[in-house]
C-alpha cells in the first residue's frame, strides 16, 4: 500500500534523504525514529506527496509519484490522514465544525456528515466535548480532536508526526491508546517521534532513520 523505493531528496540547503526504501503494509503499526534532523518528517512528505523523489519512487495505493497529476494529490491526501505535532485546529469553530471541515471539502451531504462526525467523536472519546472551542480542551484533547479529523474520511494509513510532541505523559497514553485501537481496527499508522523510551515500551516495527539513511 505504501512502498518507497530507492528513493532520495536534497533539499536546497543540501540535506535531505538518501536511498530510502521500505514499505508499509495494510494495518501495519510502524514507529518512524532518528534524532532531529535526520528526516522523519522528510518521509511522511513523500508520502502525502507534498515533495517528490529525486531519485527512486514512491507509490501509495494506485497512486506513483513518478507519474501522478497534480490534480490527483488531493484526492490521494483524502485517502491519508495526517496528524502534527502542532495541532492545527481551526480556532474560530468548536469541536464538530473542526472534524465536518474535513468532510466538508470532500462535498459529504450534511445528513452523512452530522453521522460521521458523531461516531468519530465518539471514537476518540470526545462527544461530550462537541460544542466546545479548542482552546477549552486540555492540549491532549485537541490532539484527539486533530485524530478524529484524520479518520472521519476513513483513510487506509494514518500519517503522524510527533503526535505526541507537545503532551504530557497522561495524554500521550491516551493519544497512544487511541491509536492502538485505530490499528487494531486496521488502519495502518506511520508515526515519527524521537521518544525512545515511548517506542521501547510498544512491541512494533521499527524503522530508524540515521543522517537522512534507514538503518
Ligand atoms: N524546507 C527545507 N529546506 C531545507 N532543508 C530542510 C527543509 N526541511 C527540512 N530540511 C532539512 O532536512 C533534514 C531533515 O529534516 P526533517 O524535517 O525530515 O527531520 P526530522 O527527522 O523530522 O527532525 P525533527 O525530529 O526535528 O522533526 C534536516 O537537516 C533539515 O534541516
Ligand atoms: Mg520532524
Amino acid at each position: 500500500m505504501v512502498q518507497i523505493h530507492n528513493a532520495s531528496f536534497r533539499y536546497s540547503g543540501g540535506e535531505g534523504l538518501e536511498l530510502v526504501n521500505f514499505n508499509v503494509d495494510p494495518g501495519e503499526f510502524i514507529f518512524l525514529t532518528g534524532d532531529s534532523g535526520a528526516g522523519k518528517s522528510t518521509i511522511l512528505k513523500l508520502i502525502y506527496m507534498d515533495i517528490f523523489p529525486q531519485t527512486g519512487h514512491v507509490i501509495v495505493n494506485n497512486y506513483n509519484s513518478l507519474n501522478i497529476k497534480k490534480r490527483e494529490i488531493p484526492f490521494l491526501r483524502r485517502k491519508l490522514g495526517i496528524v502534527f505535532q502542532d495541532f492545527k485546529l481551526l480556532h474560530d469553530r468548536d469541536v464538530f465544525a473542526n472534524v465536518a471541515f474535513a468532510l466538508e471539502v470532500t462535498g459529504t451531504r450534511k445528513r452523512d456528515i452530522k453521522r460521521k462526525v458523531l461516531r468519530v467523536l465518539a471514537e476518540v472519546g470526545l462527544n461530550h466535548k462537541r460544542n466546545k472551542m479548542p482552546r477549552q480542551l486540555s492540549g491532549g484533547e485537541q490532539q484527539r480532536v486533530v485524530i478524529a479529523r484524520a479518520l472521519v474520511n476513513e483513510p487506509f494509513i494514518l500519517l503522524a508526526d510527533e503526535p505526541t510532541g507537545n503532551l504530557d505523559p497522561t495524554a500521550t497514553a491516551e493519544v497512544m491508546g487511541l491509536l492502538e485501537r485505530i490499528n487494531v481496527r486496521g488502519t495502518a499508522v506511520l508515526m515519527a517521534t524521537h521518544n525512545i523510551q515511548l517506542i521501547q515500551s510498544q512491541n512494533r516495527r521499527i524503522v530508524t532513520i540515521e543522517k537522512g539513511i534507514v538503518k
